[in-house]
């Protein structure tokens, strides 16, 4: 009998064999919901005046791709006001895994919603590696974040030595369990995941398009194999490290990978723009 896994591979349960189905196979119907999505993390950079003028030049963006900026958060609402009513949205870059309280420094969600978020990222790898964060931290932000209202971009990756060991897939797969570990059931439109490789962030270092798909594809598989394979089939999953214009139209015509999550390259409308137009190949092959 011949099975359609999410990923895209064909298995037949009698013959013992696999096959790989270009994306053309997978568009077929199956994941029409996933829209491209397109994240630009300004992380700790800019003032508030660039903020505005940052925000101002993405205003007009009305691609196929869903766009979602991730200024700091003392810039939020600024932000959301000078995009006012356009397709872009705002999301946090962090949130708290506790609703109120003597937090000093921290962000709630219902502050983030305040502010115009829509989104929130959660477990981004500067906070998980520069700051300890534990996936038990993730876990109870991802319930933080959904229950308040917010949609949850969360990231995964595995650093270069535990790739050099072999563990890369281990490490995602770990991360992703233990971040959703209080997630009982995925909505796609709630909830993408964004595979960012530790030693492609900010390090001009990018995964070859293919290692990038068989990490997503591998994660769309770890999603189904959680909660159900219709759900983890129309779940964006994002690619993050050194996405840059020159290298996003490969990433983006990669079967499982439905977007990227960008740093360095969105502090500049020049950069960030032709990375978002490039998801239109999504447009093209479906
Ligand atoms: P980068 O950052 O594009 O500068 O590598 C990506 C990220 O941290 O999300």
């Amino acid at each position: 009998m011949w099975l359609l896994e999410p990923c895209g591979l064909v298995w037949h349960s009698d013959w013992g064999i696999k096959v790989y189905l270009a994306r053309a196979c997978i568009l077929a119907g199956m994941d029409a919901s996933r829209r491209p999505l397109i994240g630009g993390n300004w992380k700790m950079h800019g003032d508030g005046a660039e903020a505005i003028a940052l925000a101002r030049s993405l205003r007009s963006w009305d691609g196929v791709a869903e766009m979602v900026i991730f200024p700091p958060a003392v810039y939020l609402s600024i932000v959301a006001d000078e995009l006012g009513d356009c397709a872009v949205t705002v999301g946090g870059q962090d949130i708290a895994q506790e609703a109120q309280g003597a937090f000093t420094g921290q962000t709630s969600a219902d502050m983030l919603l305040d502010c115009g978020c829509t989104w929130t990222l959660v477990g981004h790898s500067e906070r998980r590696h520069g700051m300890g964060e534990t996936s038990a931290q993730c876990d109870a932000k991802v319930q933080q974040a959904l229950n308040a209202g917010l949609n949850v971009m969360l990231c995964v990756g595995e650093t270069l030595d535990e790739r050099d060991a072999g563990q890369a897939t281990k490490v995602v797969r770990d991360q992703v369990e233990q971040s959703l570990g209080g997630l009982k059931s995925l909505d796609p439109m709630r909830l993408a995941v964004a595979y960012e490789p530790v030693w492609a962030i900010g390090t001009g270092q990018t995964a070859t398009a293919d290692d990038a798909q068989t990490m997503h594809c591998a994660l769309r598989e770890m999603l189904a194999g959680r909660y159900d394979a219709s759900s983890a089939t129309r779940t964006r999953v994002l690619y993050g490290g050194s996405v840059k214009p020159a290298n996003a139209a490969a990433l983006l015509a990669c079967p499982d990978i439905d977007g990227a999550l960008v740093g360095g390259a969105s502090l500049n409308a020049d950069s960030f723009l032709p990375i978002a137009s490039a998801a239109e190949t999504w447009k093209a092959s479906s």
